[in-house]
């Protein structure tokens, strides 16, 4: 088991007060897509829930937590939302079971501080289909925020692109979440293959 550094949730209301989930998905390019999402770390589905919504594929949503895994499935079904697939995975482990090139996009939510940011950006990479994207937002470290890591493994946006493209992933844009100020976004793609 490898649950990636200081990736504990607090109380899920709290959690839950600093996020304008919708905003942020439709910011960030998650809306209207018909293939598969895949989400990485979905802890209690506060981006899980608005995803498979705002989508008519499948929100793949793992996490390592058999707790977080059981809270998305449950809201998920008290939502009626019969596709949210919701599973207990270390994705640093593993290939994440994802059939390659099968996902329209991967969110990466609050979760690239953990030991190897890189390698879970070539793991997303893999799993998507050209031209699939990538969303990713984490705490702000230019302001003082109620949660996220500490300041000295809080990655930025910049410090991200970098790391997506060392993982084949193309710069799409920096998005700037007014809903959601605390935080930061970036999209990025996964490039077609060079003939
Ligand atoms: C900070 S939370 C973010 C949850 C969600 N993405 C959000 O923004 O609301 C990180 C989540 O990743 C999960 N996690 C950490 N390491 C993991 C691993 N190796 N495999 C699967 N899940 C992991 C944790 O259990 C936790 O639920």
């Amino acid at each position: 088991m490898s649950k990636g550094r200081e990736s504990g949730m607090p109380e899920a209301d709290y959690w839950d007060s600093f996020f304008n989930p919708s905003c942020i998905l439709s910011r960030l390019d998650c809306t209207g897509i018909h293939g598969d999402i895949l989400e990485f770390g979905c802890g209690y589905g506060t981006f899980t829930i608005p995803a498979a919504k705002a989508n008519s594929g499948k929100v793949i949503a793992l996490d390592i937590e058999p707790d977080m895994v059981t809270a998305t499935a449950r809201k998920a079904r008290e939502a009626g939302l019969p596709n949210v697939k919701a599973e207990r995975r270390d994705f640093m482990e593993s290939d994440c079971g994802i059939p390659a090139g099968t996902c329209q996009y991967a969110m990466l939510f609050n979760i690239l501080h953990i030991e190897r940011p890189v390698e879970l950006l070539k793991f997303s990479f893999a799993a998507l289909a050209t031209g699939g994207k990538v969303g990713i937002i984490h705490w702000r470290s230019d302001i003082k925020t109620p949660r996220g890591p500490s300041p000295d493994i809080r990655p930025s946006a910049e410090q991200c692109r970098v790391w997506g493209e060392q993982a084949g992933l193309n710069f799409v844009r920096y998005e700037s979440l007014c809903c959601c100020s605390w935080h930061w976004g970036l999209v990025m793609s996964r490039p077609a293959l060079l003939a």
